[in-house]
């Protein structure tokens, strides 16, 4: 592994390998916190973040490194039109490994082919989020205790949420794993992934549009933001940003060991009454962001015990 671009270019064992690295560090932290001692970690973040970007610079900053970067594209020399890859090549000299955002899709794998150090992807634009999926793959693995035979939700922006592309495409190579996924009609999920995933691997899923009405058979429901800056006009925003709302009335419909989970952040999808239900771990979920993006950093820089 040199760069990470997709979650799905790791076997199911190299993740397995990933979460279990994960699930030692958080359980003894102390071993790990001077692995990246005098390594750098470059965070060069072209579109805004709070969650990855903090969460890669704490991740390094426990594992004993250090962080240098930037948090957008205006505090950086693309404003003054330097590409990706000049920027990336200078950033080699200056870093051992770089986790790079960018609004542009497909930018992190260009910095990828002009880069001496290892890049990982930290999201571009509506296409990919790897390391959110392996983080949420850690977060099921860890509270449900398996990756197989799980019913899935996924509600909400299932159009231009990448995190649940990227979720699907990942836990598709999992046996038994079946979909509920419920939106509104224009947020569907896109076709490729309707028919090259889930009908091409044979996946059992459905579309509904109605979430109480599924409820019932999730075992984990993944919720997402209506994504207010994907859109072509602000009306249609308006119109479908409040489809679907989690509340305490609806989490009575769901099973008691149903997880709640969110790649935040959040707006309006859950009411903040639903934050204390022991079944909402999404707050849990961004802690362990931190420990896969060790895990990660530990992998690429081949410092893994
Ligand atoms: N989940 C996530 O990517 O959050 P940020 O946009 O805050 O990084």
């Amino acid at each position: 592994m040199k760069h990470l671009m997709n979650a799905l270019d790791l076997s199911t064992d190299e993740i397995g390998a990933l979460i279990d690295l994960a699930e030692n560090i958080m359980q003894n932290p102390d071993d790990y916190a001077e692995v990246c001692k005098r390594k750098k970690l470059a965070t060069c973040f072209y579109e805004p973040s709070t969650r990855t970007r903090l969460s890669f610079e704490a991740a390094m900053l426990n594992l004993g490194g250090q962080v240098l970067g930037f948090s957008s594209a205006d505090s950086s020399s693309a404003a003054k039109g330097e590409s990706v890859a000049d920027t990336i090549r200078v950033i080699s000299s200056y870093a051992d490994i770089c986790a790079m955002r960018h609004p542009k899709e497909g930018a992190p794998f260009v910095a990828s082919m002009y880069s001496r150090i290892p890049v990982i992807h930290a999201g571009d634009g509506g296409h990919n989020h790897p390391t959110q999926t392996l983080t949420d793959l850690l977060t099921i693995k860890s509270l449900k205790g398996r990756l197989d035979n799980l019913t899935i939700g996924m509600c909400g922006d299932l159009k231009f949420g990448r995190t649940v592309h990227s979720l699907i495409q990942g836990m598709v190579r999992y046996p038994n794993v079946k979909f509920v996924l419920i939106s509104p009609e224009e947020l569907k999920i896109p076709d490729y992934l309707r028919k090259d995933t889930l009908i091409a691997n044979r996946i059992e899923f459905k579309e509904v549009s109605v979430l109480e009405d599924v409820l019932p058979e999730l075992d984990l429901l993944y919720m997402t933001r209506v994504q207010r800056e994907r859109f072509f006009n602000e009306e249609d925003y308006i119109r479908l940003k409040d489809s679907f709302i989690l509340d305490a009335k609806k989490m009575k419909l769901a099973p008691a060991d149903m997880l709640v989970l969110h790649p935040l952040p959040r707006v309006n999808e859950i009411a903040t009454e639903v934050d204390n239900d022991p079944r909402a771990v999404y707050f849990k979920q961004a802690q362990f962001g931190v420990y896969m993006r060790m895990a990660l950093i530990m992998t690429l820089l081949g410092l893994n015990k």
